[in-house]
């Protein structure tokens, strides 16, 4: 109904616009007033996050996303060696685990068949499970060894959105708090990551107040085919969510690239007025990086490309090759997609809305994929 909308039209526009309150509710009682990060709920002795050797990050779809993320803040904050799967493919490997493998199992509903499956046959194997999980009492979190609730509330659209964020912020935490308790020579950092996570919230929020230029781009491109995404480093992620949303919303033909692998094959993709996103990481921190992909940017331009480029505030270099500039708030590297990603989610909701597409209900899809 439309009370149970909260006076949008789509339950996606609601939880789009629900993401500041969803990530400050997760980061809520689990910062004490010192900076340091108090998982309690975590219920993994610390003597065993000790001891582990390898973290392995087992997820579906968006899910999955937010494990990719994840594994560039728990390599570099923990030190310890992380893979992310696809939890279709994970059991059917053979993959090596033990005592000392800290499985991470990431899923919105809780009771997506193949995370499920999954985590079952990593405790098999001997390994601990912590489930990052947004659906109290279901059955992955059940099943595992502790749970990390994400508090985005509950999402209806199939497309997920806020459960996104809070996914990423949960994986924060657990990079943080293994990074804590193991203690790494980051710890300086790690405590002023801790501390920046707290105006995170403001940040979405002001994307949020600058989206009307992201809808009218949007709407304009409603007859085009395919659109292309590309990001570097934690951005590569967010180009694969931003082609997820709008193959599932829009139904057009979406791809994420790294941007790195361009001239690898898919830039022979690239023709007149084909849209290409391109995620820039932050000039500071990284800037070979961000420079790389400014001349990513000019090299797909200059055959023909149009260009949107998703920036942080500041960033000038990218101003003379970009078509549509879509600006984000300052943020520490590793935290940028918490931002760029909900320009991209508003981009594919109004693309599939300018089509004539059901917003909550794509179809084909389900929200949670209870089946193998
Ligand atoms: C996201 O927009 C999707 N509808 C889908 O990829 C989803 O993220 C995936 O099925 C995993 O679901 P889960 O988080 O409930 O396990």
């Amino acid at each position: 109904s439309a009370a149970e909308k909260g006076g949008y039209d789509y339950f996606m526009l609601k939880e789009i616009a629900e993401q500041p309150k969803a990530v400050a509710d997760t980061l809520l009682g689990r910062i004490d007033g010192s900076g340091s990060l108090t998982l309690d709920e975590v219920r993994i002795p610390a003597n065993v996050l000790r001891e582990v050797d390898k973290v392995v990050i087992v997820a579906c779809g968006t899910a999955f996303h937010a494990g990719l993320i994840a594994k560039y803040a728990i390599e570099h904050w923990t030190r310890v060696p992380c893979e992310v799967e696809l939890a279709s493919e994970f059991r059917y490997r053979d993959p090596i685990l033990d005592q000392q493998t800290l499985v991470v199992a990431i899923s919105q509903s809780g009771e997506t068949m193949d995370t499920l499956m999954a985590l079952r046959h990593a405790r098999e194997q001997g390994a601990k499970v912590l489930a990052i999980c947004n659906t109290n009492g279901s059955t992955i979190p059940r099943e595992s060894d502790a749970v990390l609730y994400t508090h985005a509330g509950p999402e209806v659209a199939v497309a997920s959105t806020k459960a996104f964020l809070t996914q990423l912020v949960a994986c924060y935490l657990v990079a943080l708090y293994l990074g804590q308790v193991r203690g790494t020579k980051y710890a300086d950092e790690i405590r002023a990551v801790v501390r920046d996570l707290g105006s995170i919230s403001g940040a979405v929020e002001r994307v949020l107040e600058t989206m009307e230029p992201v809808r009218e781009l949007a709407r304009s491109l409603a007859e085009k085919n395919t659109v292309l995404f590309l990001g570097r480093h934690v951005g590569y992620p967010v180009a694969l969510e931003g082609a997820l949303k709008l193959k599932e919303l829009a139904y057009m033909h979406a791809e994420g690239f790294a941007a790195g692998e361009l001239k690898h094959g898919p830039i022979a993709l690239i023709e007149d007025d084909l849209p290409v996103v391109v995620v820039v990481p932050s000039p500071r921190g990284r800037s070979v990086l961000h420079d790389k992909i400014v001349s990513n940017i000019q090299e797909i331009r200059a055959r023909g490309a149009r260009t949107i480029v998703v920036a942080e505030e500041g960033d000038d270099a990218v101003v003379p090759y970009a078509d549509h500039l879509i600006r984000v708030p300052v943020t520490p590297t590793l935290l940028q997609p918490l931002v760029a990603t909900v320009p991209l989610q508003v981009f594919a909701c109004e693309l599939a809305t300018a089509r004539g597409n059901e917003v909550d209900q794509p179809r084909n899809l389900a929200k949670s994929v209870t089946v193998e």
